[in-house]
């Protein structure tokens, strides 16, 4: 079978595809400095595979998930999309490449339509407690290691650097509700719809940064629960501040965050106190 025929799908997908949303990519910037060949060949491959496949049965229309980790170590804030970028890892490296085979697609066949969403700290669970955050085997990302130590899956949480020239000494992130992110897909996808959209990229973060320790007590005041700290040097390849500029995708997307530090704690812990082992079976080890 030839390698293009490989692509057509079987016969009972004969669905017409209007569009596709790519968000199945390797995501842990430890994990990817440990296992960069991993990471290039499920994000690079694994992407460019599904461009061909969606070629072979005529849809052109991609929303990609990006990352603010291509803004590298920001000389400001907020950032805009306009921004320099760069990669400090395997994993930012994937985001980054992934952005330019998709520009170099729209150049090579303009009816591609594709947007490129940054997405900043994705945190929070859908409000019913039924979907959440549960990575597999030790967190790599802030709030879900603050989620295990609150239901006592592991006894503190490591503050990374307490010298951070910020409100507080430790680092600033632009940490945004899940369903704020959710909707911004949606607003992408209508986007495509619009005949002159071509290839975009748009921020999707709330525009206001907030540090470590103010998460850290706001997830306490959700929960009820003590977060134990051990306060540590600050970790390789950390940014200080990053938080978006949100006026393109307002502007263009009509697409607003809605929710706030507490609402994201609140349904955070919604979902950890109902699954405090995620979807995994009780006293699942890591
Ligand atoms: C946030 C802050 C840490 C853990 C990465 C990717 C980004 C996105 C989210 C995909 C930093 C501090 C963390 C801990 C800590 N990925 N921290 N103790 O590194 O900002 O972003 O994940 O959507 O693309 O780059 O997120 O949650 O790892 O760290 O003190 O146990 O929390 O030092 O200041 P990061 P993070």
């Amino acid at each position: 079978m030839t390698r293009e025929a490989s692509y057509f799908l079987p016969s009972y997908f004969d669905a017409q595809f209007d569009a596709v949303i790519h968000f199945a990519g390797l995501k842990a910037v430890g994990e990817s400095a440990q296992k960069p060949l991993l990471y290039y060949n499920n994000n690079l491959i694994g992407t460019i595979t599904l461009l061909e496949v969606m070629a072979a049965h005529g849809c052109k229309k991609l929303v990609f998930s990006s990352s603010a980790t291509v803004y590298g170590w920001p000389k400001e804030v907020p950032c805009t999309e306009e921004f320099p970028l760069s990669a400090a890892n395997p994993y930012g490296r994937t985001k980054l490449t992934i952005e330019e085979i998709c520009r170099d697609v729209h150049r090579a066949e303009p009816d591609w339509k594709i947007i490129l969403s940054r997405y900043f700290n994705p945190v929070g669970a859908h409000p019913s407690g039924y979907i959440g955050e549960d990575p597999r085997g030790v967190p790599n990302n802030l709030m879900p290691f603050i989620q295990q130590v609150a239901v006592g899956r592991r006894p503190a949480l490591t503050i990374f650097g307490n010298d951070y020239n910020t409100v507080d000494g430790t680092g600033v992130r632009d940490f945004i509700h899940v369903v704020d992110l959710a909707d911004g897909h949606i607003a992408a996808l209508l986007k495509l719809e619009e005949a002159d959209i071509g290839c975009e990229v748009y921020n999707l973060g709330t525009g206001k940064g907030t540090s470590v320790s103010e998460i850290v007590r706001a997830f306490e005041h959700a929960s009820g629960k003590k977060i134990p700290l051990v306060k540590a040097g600050r970790r390789p390849g950390d940014a200080e501040i990053v938080y978006a500029s949100t006026e393109k995708a307002e502007r263009e997307l009509k697409w607003k965050a809605k929710y706030g530090i507490d609402d994201m704690c609140r349904d955070q812990w919604n979902w950890a106190s109902k699954n405090p082992y995620g979807y995994g079976p009780p006293d699942s080890t890591d």
